[in-house]
């Protein structure tokens, strides 16, 4: 997290700004709704420049200081890095709200699980070339390890909303076979693999039926309580009316958000949905 501190003009009323690079920030997004239903949220979906995975660290960062700008200027009073490849680097980025990242969530809900060990981690291409969670992971213990797994395409998969099951099923194997043989290798058998990429946990019931030897380990849920411990602490939840309102704006896909909403079963009572024309 950074910009911990909270400073005088912060306003407690603005939205919650959430950033991913497709749909796959409805997880953490569903889980906000459902555990802190009186604020607002305001998510961005940058489906047109997914898969952030496959891109160079640069233009990840120039992405998302512009997103993280753009949301600033439409009020927000906290952004949430919902996306695991962008929250890989966190120390690059510039925000003048709070700004909290799935990772750290990630690697506290890893810690609830084991304080000793092997973790499997699959993730994007980027954040396992970045060691986003290895080096969070080392500021609290250099006792547990993750054996981590990139994966090309899986996140698109997912986003592109594959209903061929043999091609889902084959892109997770492609990601989770090498982590169980490197276990393996090392003598252990892996028991719990975090699901490091925000789209991931959209196909758990997939990967249980598939591995159901393992625990499945999702950031949402770590990153809600991150959030809730610090407007408790800070005195920043929301107190105005309206409360409970969902803005999602996405740069392309607009059908897709649309049925995704639908499928994980967000809370649409107040929801706005605007498909951004980028120049
Ligand atoms: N969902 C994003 C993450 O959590 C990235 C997927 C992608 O665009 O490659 O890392």
């Amino acid at each position: 997290m950074i910009n911990l501190e909270r400073s005088k003009n912060m306003d407690n009323n603005g939205p919650i700004g959430v950033i991913d690079s497709g749909i796959g920030g409805f997880t953490v997004l569903k889980a906000l709704q459902d555990r802190l239903p009186n604020e607002n949220y305001l998510y961005f979906g940058d489906s047109m420049r997914m898969p952030y995975g496959e891109r160079e660290n640069d233009e990840l960062i120039m992405l998302a200081n512009t997103i993280i700008s753009d949301l600033e200027s439409r009020g927000v009073k906290a952004i949430v890095l919902a996306c695991n490849t962008l929250s890989s680097l966190i120390v690059e980025l510039t925000a003048q709200v709070p700004l909290f990242s799935v990772i750290e969530a990630g690697v506290q809900e890893t810690l609830n699980w084991r304080d000793r060990g092997l973790v499997g981690l699959i993730a994007t291409t980027a954040t396992v070339k970045n060691r986003g969670y290895e080096k969070e992971l080392e500021l609290w213990t250099k006792d547990v390890e993750y054996i981590a797994q990139g994966t090309h395409t899986l996140a698109k998969v997912i986003n592109d909303g594959q209903s061929d099951l043999k091609i889902l099923k084959h892109n997770i194997e492609e990601a989770v076979e090498p982590i169980l043989l490197k276990g393996i290798k090392k003598g252990i058998v892996i028991e719990e693999l975090l699901l490091g990429c925000t789209h991931f946990p959209i196909v758990s019931v997939t990967i249980r039926q598939m591995y159901p030897e393992l625990e499945l380990i999702n950031p949402a849920n770590g990153l809600v309580n991150q959030l809730n411990k610090y407007c408790t602490e800070f005195d920043f939840f929301n107190t105005q009316e309206p409360a409970g309102t969902t803005h999602i704006l996405m740069t392309a896909d607009y059908d897709i958000f649309e049925r995704m909403v639908r499928e994980l079963e967000l809370n649409c009572d107040s929801l706005e949905m605007t498909e951004l024309r980028l120049s």
